[in-house]
């Protein structure tokens, strides 16, 4: 089959293009451990409630001042609905979903995962300004998924 010259040169751009980008990819997984926020760990989207992992939901402080923050997705709500953190700390967001897939945006920021079913979302982030920042569902989860949202206050950190 002929190809013309300029036709084979963007060929093998493209492809030249495709192989780095999956280069690095490879390697920040390999070596970073890079991963989609939404799949850190697998678990039993039937027994969310009884995991250990989620029996404490809401707001935790860790010994380095660092915060958790542990959340339930289910239609059409996050549990907690309504919770309290620090500015200018490290948060990260440990969640799960006991039904279907939810979003997790928190507006204004760059806070946003998948929630998926039988997997733990995790990633961490700081809140520089304090003030109250809505969180909304970004995944259409079904009839009340316009209503499924939940407010974050971030505070003047003592
Ligand atoms: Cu949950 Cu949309």
């Amino acid at each position: 089959m002929h190809v013309d010259l300029y036709e084979r040169i963007w060929m093998w751009g493209a492809a030249g293009i495709i192989a780095v980008f999956l280069g690095i990819t490879a390697v920040a997984t390999v070596s970073q451990g890079r991963m989609p926020p939404s799949h850190v760990e697998t678990i039993d989207p039937a027994a969310v409630f009884t995991d250990s992992r989620f029996a404490d939901r809401g707001v935790a402080t860790l010994a380095n001042g660092d915060v958790l923050v542990t959340l339930i997705a289910l239609t059409y709500a996050f549990q907690p609905g309504e919770f309290r953190v620090p500015a200018g700390r490290r948060v990260t967001f440990r969640m799960t979903s006991v039904d279907v897939v939810h979003g997790f945006q928190i507006v204004g920021t760059n806070g946003n995962t998948m929630v998926v079913p039988g997997y733990v979302s995790e990633f961490s982030t700081v809140f520089e300004t304090p003030g109250e920042y809505l969180i909304v569902c970004n995944e259409y989860c079904g009839t009340g998924h316009h209503g499924m949202y939940a407010t974050m206050i971030v505070e003047e950190a003592p």
